[in-house]
């Protein structure tokens, strides 16, 4: 059985093959109605039971798109309306029961611990839908989009995080390891990534150079990515650390510095971290980038049910 919880954890050749398998079957829906299904039907009458935490738009709506068109079903749990934590059922029988219920679970959580809680117990994939520390899904989608607006492969890309060290980041920096693409990372000095996680990349031959200059950052790059700095649940002083990364905003100055041809991505939902110019502007590719969530949805799923061809 196979769960999808961190990029670091995946293989670069099932990576790939996810990204291919997005590609092929995004290719074959021309004329299709959001709800049709694929016609191979890969995942006909299976079950995809996702639980959110916290809020979410897109990943909620990708994922059950996702499986509609696998011709699967989905349905979506409130954690508030379940016996885990207040009611008091503990986290074991709760796995236990969404595991002979469904047949894949999707989780949205703060707390890494418990995703690994859930998948100890669980006997159906769990798919990490964005935890604290990372947001696989998301970043995976967007190798794909990159991918298919430069017609190239990542590894000959130059990509460039202008923000706050996050979860998404953190998959960034997973992905930039795994496919062996250079990583500039724009920052202030206070908030660089975890050590722990820079040790892995650099034990693991990253390309990942950080600099507290985003304009030197964003030198050169293809594409520029930046998030909100204050995350859901960010339990910081969010004035002060606004007021940190002042200097950090993408603006159409900074997308100068990048190549005559870079595009800026954001995971959205977004804040005051990119200008409105930029945003909306020719170079962003936001819009795409959100939709092409559904597409490696599906293979993620199809991916941990063991189905990628
Ligand atoms: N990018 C992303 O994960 O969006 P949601 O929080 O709306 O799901
Ligand atoms: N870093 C953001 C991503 C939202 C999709 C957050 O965790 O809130």
């Amino acid at each position: 059985m196979k769960h999808f919880i961190n990029i670091r954890d995946i293989s670069i050749n099932n990576l790939k093959k996810i990204i291919l398998e997005a590609k092929k079957r995004k290719s074959k829906r021309k004329n299709f109605n959001t709800l049709d299904a694929d016609k191979d039907s890969p995942l006909k009458g299976k079950l995809l039971i996702q639980m959110f935490e916290k809020p979410s738009l897109r990943t909620r709506l990708s994922f059950y798109i996702a499986i509609k068109q696998l011709n699967g079903g989905a349905l979506t749990l409130r954690p508030d309306e379940l016996h885990l934590n207040k009611g008091g059922e503990s986290l074991s029988d709760t796995a236990k029961i969404i595991s002979t219920f469904g047949n894949a679970f999707m989780l949205r959580t703060d707390n890494d611990k418990k995703l690994e809680e859930f998948k100890k117990h669980m006997t159906i994939p769990i798919i990490n839908g964005l935890s604290f520390s990372s947001h696989p899904s998301q970043v995976l989608s967007d190798v794909f989009t990159i991918e298919e607006i430069k017609k190239k492969s990542i590894s000959k890309l130059q990509i460039c995080w202008i923000g706050d060290s996050n979860n998404v980041l953190n998959s960034l920096i997973e992905a930039s390891v795994k496919f062996s693409f250079k990583l500039n990372i724009g920052c202030p000095k206070k908030y660089e990534p975890i050590k722990s996680l820079l040790r892995w990349a650099k034990k693991n031959k990253g390309k990942v150079n950080i600099f507290n200059d985003i304009k030197k950052a964003a030198m050169g790059s293809d594409v520029l990515f930046t998030d909100k700095v204050i995350s859901m649940n960010d339990k910081v002083n969010k004035s002060k650390k606004l007021k940190d990364f002042k200097n950090f905003k993408v603006t159409s100055k900074i997308m100068s510095c990048a190549k005559k041809d870079a595009i800026f991505l954001h995971c959205l939902p977004r804040g005051s971290e990119v200008s409105n110019e930029v945003f909306l502007g020719k170079q962003s590719k936001v819009w795409q980038q959100a939709l092409n969530r559904i597409y490696v949805q599906k293979s993620i799923l199809l991916y941990c049910f063991g189905k990628l061809r």
